[in-house]
């Protein structure tokens, strides 16, 4: 199943979930509007709300509160990725300038935080005390996996169980929280739901995995971000990790102080390391197994359109390019 299939087979729904999107976020405050509607309609793949729709109809759901639980991971989303450009200082996102190169961090960091509070709002009218419970607890983990990382951050021993951690914490959790709502709301047994919760979990650790491989080999064009900002940032990655584990003296030296000090300026000789090492076909191959491992936590699942695009996204999530 092609992307667009799997796009097409939740139109109505996800339709409904972006009409929702903008309603609520209209708010008497001219910067919120202006800001939130810009990064909201900048794009976005929408891979979250997703996997929201796809879970509920997938374990049998005939309801409609899955349209606002995919909205509000969405807006969970993307107030992470405001504050997340912030603090990475990072100037292009879907291909456009971010929010806070445009009205400065504060603002961003601001609506950002509109945006947190605003998707609790709607989670309280949903009035599910274990949907509450599961994005509630998803947020708070966002919020560790990023400070765990910021403390990895210019860490040149930072290992690959301690990446894996961050990966986990800020991304593969709300991919988890996401697909394990769909099966609460369907009312699906504690066993199915667990499976439902680990499928989006491996889904996400391999979709970040794969974002930190792109960030070395893809274009600012596939991407609609820049190459190289974990770079910039000193930030340990699994392709530096490795490399540096598998390189010997004088590029060990270079790779260790490009985690130190950050900055661009040796990128394309680390790129070349990284990939004289293998660095990025091992990161692909956890990748891989990550998304042998979500797809294997489908089977509880009857068989059914939903199932087959569940399973394609979980091959989405490491072919893709962007
Ligand atoms: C970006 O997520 C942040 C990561 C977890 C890597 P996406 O790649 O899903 O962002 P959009 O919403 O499609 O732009
Ligand atoms: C994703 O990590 C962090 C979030 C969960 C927001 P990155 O910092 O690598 O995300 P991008 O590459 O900027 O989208
Ligand atoms: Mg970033
Ligand atoms: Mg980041
Ligand atoms: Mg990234």
């Amino acid at each position: 199943m092609e992307f667009k299939e799997i796009q097409a087979l939740i139109a109505d729904d996800m339709g409904a979930v972006n009409a929702l999107i903008q309603q609520r976020l209209q708010s008497d405050v001219v910067l919120v509007n202006q800001l939130s509607h810009y990064i909201i309609g900048n794009g976005g793949k929408r891979l979250r709300p997703m996997l929201a729709l796809l879970t509920a109809r997938a374990c049998g759901y005939q309801g409609q509160h899955h349209i606002d639980l995919a909205a509000i991971v969405e807006f969970i989303h993307t107030a992470t990725l405001l504050h997340d450009d912030v603090v990475d200082e990072s100037d292009l996102r879907r291909g456009k300038d971010t929010a806070n190169n445009i009205w400065g961090n504060q603002a961003a960091v601001l609506v950002g935080d509109f945006l947190y509070s605003r998707a609790f709002e709607m989670m309280v009218d949903v009035g599910e005390m274990r949907v509450m419970q599961v994005l509630a607890q998803a947020t708070n983990i966002i919020a560790e996996g990023e400070v765990l990382q910021l403390l990895n951050c210019n860490d040149a021993d930072t290992t690959e169980a301690r990446y894996l951690e961050v990966i986990y914490s800020k991304t593969a959790k709300l991919f988890e929280a996401a697909s394990q709502l769909g099966a609460i709301l369907s009312g699906l047994p504690k066993d199915q739901e667990q499976a439902m919760a680990d499928y989006g979990m491996h889904l996400g650790t391999a979709f970040q995995l794969i974002d930190d491989i792109l960030d070395y080999s893809a274009t600012a064009d596939e991407m609609g971000k820049n190459v190289g900002d974990d770079l910039a940032e000193g930030k340990p990655t699994l392709p530096l990790i490795i490399a540096l584990q598998r390189s010997t003296s004088d590029d060990a030296q270079m790779i260790r102080e490009a985690i130190e000090q950050g900055g661009l300026d040796r990128i394309d000789d680390i790129i070349s390391v990284i990939n004289s090492t293998g660095a990025l076909d091992y990161a692909r191959s956890i990748a891989e197994q990550e998304t042998a491992k979500a797809i294997e936590c489908l089977q509880c699942l009857p068989d059914s359109d939903e199932k087959a695009a569940l399973t394609a996204l979980a091959w989405f999530s490491i072919q893709r390019q962007h």
